[in-house]
């Protein structure tokens, strides 16, 4: 797979990442074993940078690439998130962004995922009580410490990505972005990154699964799967969205492609670095051979056809959610 710089800071990643958080959060039933094979083969595929949380789980997910990555350390570039705080036994908390809850959080990464560094530190929402520039002073001062390689924020507006690259060099900025996400192309989040030399991280690039054509009713979800609470899953959302996934189908047979590959090689010609969530190596194969996907001028006008800015239907998280976005 190709090596790419990810911004502007030396940082060095193979073209698509792996979302690790579906192997043990929100995605329905999990196995273990299928999840570090999907680990290893994705190592063996080229994939470097692998997307975990401390809430994802909270504590499991790390846990599991901990133990995933135990004894070759350096076969992977390790990303993690702090900001939204868990207590040691897993209760959820709230926002944290203050700089004692990141030392603190960011020690307790370190543990779980059994190493001494994290390659890259995001902030996974933005604390409305904490100004960002707190924030990421702590993480700056957890790069002089040698415990993160480079820092990041999550699903930020363009004016705090400018605030808080002004305290410390911003390696990468991570929001959603797929053919049913493509705001930060209007909202001038991507100018900004552009602008400032930060590499954009691609999250749920498949629209959390519905992308890849597989999805063709919400009933099958486990009771506890988030998409029985992600607005286009849902109702009247959950048809019109499916309508569009068609076209992305037709689009992807044109190319003799499959709908997935099309939604990543997208992002990666838009310049994103995708990390495709999956917990088995079968999707993996599918989602890594996007890598070697062209898409053309003449494909990217007919994808803007047909999943242009705004298509998708409903809000991408509850209403108790968005409010966390763009902070
Ligand atoms: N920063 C943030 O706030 C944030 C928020 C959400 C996610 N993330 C990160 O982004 C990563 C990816 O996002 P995501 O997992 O939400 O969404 P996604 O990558 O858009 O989609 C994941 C879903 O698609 C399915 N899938 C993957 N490849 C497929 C294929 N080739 N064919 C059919 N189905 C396929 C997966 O199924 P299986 O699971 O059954 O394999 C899973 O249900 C996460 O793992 C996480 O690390 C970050």
């Amino acid at each position: 797979m190709e090596i790419r710089a990810l911004g502007s800071q030396g940082f060095e990643v193979g073209a698509e990442g792996l979302g690790l958080m579906g192997m043990s959060a929100h995605y329905g039933a999990t196995d273990e074993t299928e999840s570090l094979a999907t680990i290893d083969r994705a190592l063996e595929l080229g994939v470097t940078l692998l997307d975990t949380a401390e809430g994802y789980g909270p504590f499991r997910n790390e846990q599991l690439l901990g133990r995933a990555l135990a004894g070759r350390r350096e076969a992977a570039l390790v990303a993690t998130k702090t900001g939204i705080e868990f207590t040691d036994d897993g209760a959820f908390l709230g926002h944290n962004g203050s700089p004692e809850y990141i030392r603190r959080s960011a020690d307790r990464s370190l543990r779980h995922l059994g190493t001494d560094h994290i390659d890259l530190y995001y902030l996974h929402r933005v604390d409305p009580g904490v100004p960002v520039e707190e924030s990421v002073g702590a993480l700056a001062e957890l790069v002089a410490a040698g415990k993160v390689r480079h820092i990041g924020l999550c699903e930020v507006a363009p004016s705090t990505i400018a605030r808080a690259h002004a305290v410390h060099p911003l390696t990468a900025v991570q929001t959603e972005y797929s053919l049913f996400e493509r705001g930060i192309e209007h909202d001038g989040v991507l100018d900004t990154l552009r602008d400032l030399g930060i590499g954009l991280v691609a999250y749920s690039p498949l629209g959390r699964g519905f992308l890849s054509g597989a999805i063709t009713t919400p009933d099958d979800f486990a009771a506890d799967d988030f998409r029985r609470t992600d607005p286009r899953f849902q109702g009247g959302n959950f048809h019109r969205n499916l309508a569009v996934v068609e076209q992305v189908r037709r689009l992807a047979a044109e190319k003799r492609v499959t709908p997935s590959q099309l939604a990543l090689a997208w992002t990666i010609r838009q310049g994103a670095v995708p990390i495709p969530g999956t917990k088995r190596r079968r999707y993996l194969e599918e989602n890594v051979a996007a890598t070697d996907v062209t898409i053309t001028d003449a494909d990217l006008a007919a994808i803007d056809a047909v999943a242009p800015h705004g298509i998708a239907s409903g809000d991408r998280y509850a209403p108790e959610l968005m409010t966390s976005l763009n902070g």
